[in-house]
């Protein structure tokens, strides 16, 4: 960073922003600037403020008090179409584009509100200039529910360049993204700034924050706690503005166990389009006390093999044993009341009913089962119960069990579903990125309880993107390719350079 680029005046210039919800103060005066050619990162605790400051940015909340200055000028954001023409845009973590629209019909959604009037063609030319201009391909013809997350992300991004965008905010981007779509997406991030745009980042991984940012602000409980050039920044500082105090990392305890029982799975096969088998013959043994990690990019059956071991799709061939009970011909809920529990990587789609209270989200699995039904009626008491002891054991940030799903931070509605799988006491656990989401505090939180559930006898498959995290809680990894396992690893034995190599389809020798 040289001098010219600090006393550059901001683009952005927030000032003593404030925003209430109902008991709680999100925002409380925050004092926010971007400036031009930057990449901003954005960060601090599960629930410090963070989305709902750059919300405030994008015109979907209007802040109680506090002025927005672009370019020096004050300004009244009222929704995200003045945000779109002053030249913010937002792509959210979930993201709003249209499954069964292709690209082309994606980003001609909308257009005529901005008084973009341009017919087919002329869209079609104007996409192909950006995409060469930035680096940033998809087809214009491929549909998004055939895309992968990356593929998506990219839309989402060019759909804001379309719509001329200057200043870009990505809320948590990376998180569903495997390493190479984070290598590519880090590189237009360099290409958007070497080309005047400015961008705002929102992560909780520390080592992107240092890969890619140029200058770091941090919130905690609704303040500003930290700023800075991110070169001139020490880690240890970060996380201690985003904690209040030093995170010191324990050792887990890992106990030696000796429980009976297992899940047993039997050349487990799962055929996608066209009979080629996404899942091709898989058998392992998952035992009571014992955490089985899968590691594999993305794609390469993982999550299909989950989804049939949870019921939630049909194997074509092999089967599943429970305790020497088969399941593979047993519906979702006769597996969850034989003890197994599913902690979904979709967290808002698949892990909460959005639009419900945590009380009722605390029963998803289990409104049928004593002791939340009595004589055909929901037992309330029980219920709320369950949902307190929810929140009060995993630290979920909310004011109370009516709260809605929706009206928790990303992080927060996490650290609950991790929670509420976890204290149904379940035998077996199927775990996907248990972590994602989650600040580096409620990280170390989440992987200590999966370790005290092993060792009081939970057995857990976990499927993690993230190879520090399988090779720290693992007791066993076996590498998924291309629908199959390739190599299985001890623990004592990992070597993340030889999982990485069959994660990526090499061979070993
Ligand atoms: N629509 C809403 N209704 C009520 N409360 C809300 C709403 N949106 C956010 N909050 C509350 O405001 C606080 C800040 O939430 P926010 O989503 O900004 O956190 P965050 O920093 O983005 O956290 P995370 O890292 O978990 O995504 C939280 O306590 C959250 O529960
Ligand atoms: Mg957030």
């Amino acid at each position: 960073m040289n001098m010219e680029k600090s006393i550059k005046e901001p683009i952005v210039k927030m000032e003593g922003i404030v925003k209430t919800f109902p008991n709680v103060v999100a925002n409380d005066g925050i004092d926010f600037e971007i400036y031009p050619k930057e990449i901003h990162a954005l960060l601090g605790e599960n629930g410090a403020g963070k989305t709902t400051l750059m919300n405030i940015l994008y015109g979907l909340y209007k802040p109680d008090r506090g002025t927005i200055y672009i370019y020096g000028k004050k300004v009244n954001i009222r929704n995200p179409s003045d945000a779109q023409k002053l030249g913010i845009g937002m792509v959210h973590q979930h993201f709003s584009l249209i499954p069964y629209f292709n690209v082309l019909e994606n980003i001609s959604i909308g257009l005529k509100e901005l008084k973009i009037n341009l017919n087919t063609n002329k869209i079609k030319e104007k996409l192909d200039r950006i995409m060469q201009e930035y680096g940033l391909q998809v087809d214009p013809e491929k549909k998004i529910e055939e895309m992968s997350v990356g593929e998506m992300q990219r839309v989402e991004i060019l759909k804001l360049l379309f719509r001329g965008a200057n200043i870009l905010i990505l809320d948590e981007p990376t998180s569903a993204l495997t390493p190479q779509e984070v290598e590519e997406l880090f590189k237009s991030l360099k290409s958007l700034v070497n080309q005047d745009k400015s961008i705002v980042i929102i992560t909780h991984k520390l080592y992107e924050v240092f890969e890619i940012s140029d200058r770091i602000t941090v919130l905690r409980k609704g303040k500003v706690t930290y700023k800075g050039f991110t070169k001139d920044t020490e880690q240890e500082a970060l996380v201690e503005a985003m904690v209040g105090r030093n995170v010191v990392f324990e050792e887990f305890n890992r106990k030696e166990t000796n429980y009976t029982g297992s899940l047993k799975v039997i050349g487990l096969t799962v055929y996608g389009k066209g009979k080629i088998p996404i899942v091709n013959k898989v058998s392992f043994e998952l035992k009571r006390g014992e955490i089985l990690g899968i590691a594999a990019v993305a794609g390469n059956g993982e999550k299909e093999l989950i989804d049939a071991l949870f019921g939630l799709i049909k194997a074509n061939e092999g089967k599943i044993f429970l305790d020497d009970k088969q399941i593979d011909n047993k519906p979702t809920k006769t597996r969850t009341q034989l003890g197994l529990s599913y902690i979904p990587g979709e967290r808002l789609t698949r892990g909460v009913a959005a639009g419900l209270s945590l009380s009722f989200n605390s029963i998803l699995h289990d409104h049928w089962s004593d002791p939340y039904i009595k004589n055909s009626l929901l037992n309330e008491n029980e219920i709320r119960k369950f949902a307190r002891k929810i929140i009060s054991s995993f630290y979920v940030n909310a004011n109370s069990e009516e709260t809605l799903a929706k009206q928790l931070s990303g992080g927060n509605i996490q650290k609950f579903i991790v929670g509420r799988e976890i204290l149904r006491e379940p035998k077996y656990i199927l775990a996907v990125n248990p972590t994602s989401g989650l600040d580096v505090g409620a990280t170390q939180m989440v992987r200590q309880a999966l370790i005290e559930m092993r060792n009081s006898g939970a057995g857990i498959l976990l499927s993690s993107e993230d190879l520090d995290e399988l090779v720290s809680l693992s007791d066993r990894i076996i590498v998924m390719y291309k629908g199959e396992i390739v190599g299985s690893f001890k623990r004592g034995e990992f070597d993340k350079l030889r999982i990485g190599s069959l994660m990526m389809g090499k061979k070993l020798n």
